[in-house]
């Protein structure tokens, strides 16, 4: 069942160039610069007048939803707000007849999303959701979607779902853009050519498993984890110390880079690890110098870099190589060595990896 492997969590984690693939099938055409959502068809005409996209989730799906907004911000220029279902549905939030709302759930059966739907479907606006399992509650209340098509997830950590959920996301983003005209067709072209390759640079990131097993060893023990990105490495930072927390014990933080100065850079000394996501992208420099602020209270750096970087390789006391891509992808990969990290860490720690204590793998009750 676990096809080999030790746990439903690696083989999840293993199985992302295929969920990914799955997850693009018949929906991108990249010479031609296209993308097909069955799904969201009949709204495309919508897309061209919408003010703004409201985003609910929880836990990982949020998560996701953070990568969303900035996706869709990015190249479709609709203004996107993301929201803990929990919190936006005990509110008195704004919403219109124009709104979209895009309910993000793995199981389609979290009751805090659920309920946030049926509020904002009251009040006029036009519900779409982004899960996994078919035919599950979310799928059947919502005006329209996309599905995962991720397969099964057993693990009680998200991961293949997560990177399903984001690539969703993205292709969303992109057909919002050419309903919009936001994006012109060769960069069209361009970002779909490489998004078609995301699967093989996923299989690329997945070899550095060994050299995270080794850095897991060294991390074990710790007893609090700082995760730092900046941009779109900001959600996949939360979702590494999400991860952290969730099956290994460890109390980890997700934080915006430039925020550690505003407070957490106080926890930080010999013995605080600090994972950064320091890619070749337009937030580079400004994380080299999150990095020597770090590095000067002697926190211990763990960065994930683009391949062959040297700079930050020569700062850093780890270092994990992910494939270079494009700014837009690069949450597809940087998240890969943080699932893998978490694993290690926990199967280290003896930590039940599947099934972590005080967790459900759907939270039907709020
Ligand atoms: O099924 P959903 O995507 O609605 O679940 C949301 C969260 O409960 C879920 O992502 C949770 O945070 C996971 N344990 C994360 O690994």
């Amino acid at each position: 069942e676990k096809g080999g492997y030790e746990h439903f969590m690696l083989k999840e984690i293993y199985e992302q160039p295929r969920s990914i693939r799955d997850c693009l099938r018949g929906r991108i055409y990249p010479n031609e610069g296209r993308v097909q959502l069955g799904g969201l068809q009949e709204y495309a005409e919508k897309f061209k007048n919408i003010d703004r996209i409201i985003i609910i989730a929880c836990g990982t799906s949020w998560h996701a939803g953070l990568v969303g907004e900035y996706l869709i911000e990015e190249y479709a220029r609709i203004p996107v707000e993301v929201e803990y279902a929990s919190e936006f549905r005990y509110r008195n939030p704004i919403i219109t007849e124009k709104d979209i709302v895009i309910a993000i759930s793995q199981s389609g059966e979290t009751a805090d999303t659920m309920a946030a739907i049926e509020m904002a479907k009251e009040k006029g606006a036009t519900i779409f959701g982004v899960c996994n399992v078919v035919g599950a509650s979310i799928p059947r209340i919502t005006h329209a979607g996309a599905y995962t098509h991720a397969g099964p997830e057993i693990g009680v950590a998200s991961t293949k779902a997560f990177t399903a959920q984001v690539t969703v996301l993205t292709l969303i983003a992109f057909y919002m853009a050419q309903q919009k005209g936001t994006v012109n067709h060769s960069k069209m072209v361009e970002l779909l050519t490489e998004l078609d390759l995301i699967p093989e640079k996923v299989q690329q990131a997945l070899l550095a498993d060994a050299i995270i097993q080794e850095i897991a060893a060294k991390f074990k023990d710790s007893r609090n984890c700082l995760f730092l990105g900046r941009g779109s490495g900001f959600p996949v930072a939360l979702e590494g110390a999400l991860k952290l927390k969730e099956i290994s014990y460890i109390h980890a933080e997700g934080y915006p880079a430039a925020e550690m100065k505003h407070g957490p850079i106080a926890l930080i000394d010999e013995e605080m690890p600090v994972v950064v996501i320091a890619t070749k992208n337009s937030s580079y420099e400004k994380v080299i110098s999150n990095i020597q602020e770090v590095k000067a209270r002697k926190g211990i750096v763990l960065a994930i870099v683009t391949e062959g970087d040297q700079t930050v390789k020569a700062m850093a006391d780890y270092i994990i190589e992910i494939p270079d891509a494009s700014e837009a992808f690069l949450p597809l990969l940087a998240t890969i060595p943080l699932q893998l990290l978490s694993y290690h860490i926990a199967v280290l720690r003896g930590c039940n990896v599947d099934q972590p204590r005080n967790l459900a793998k759907s939270v039907t009750v709020e």
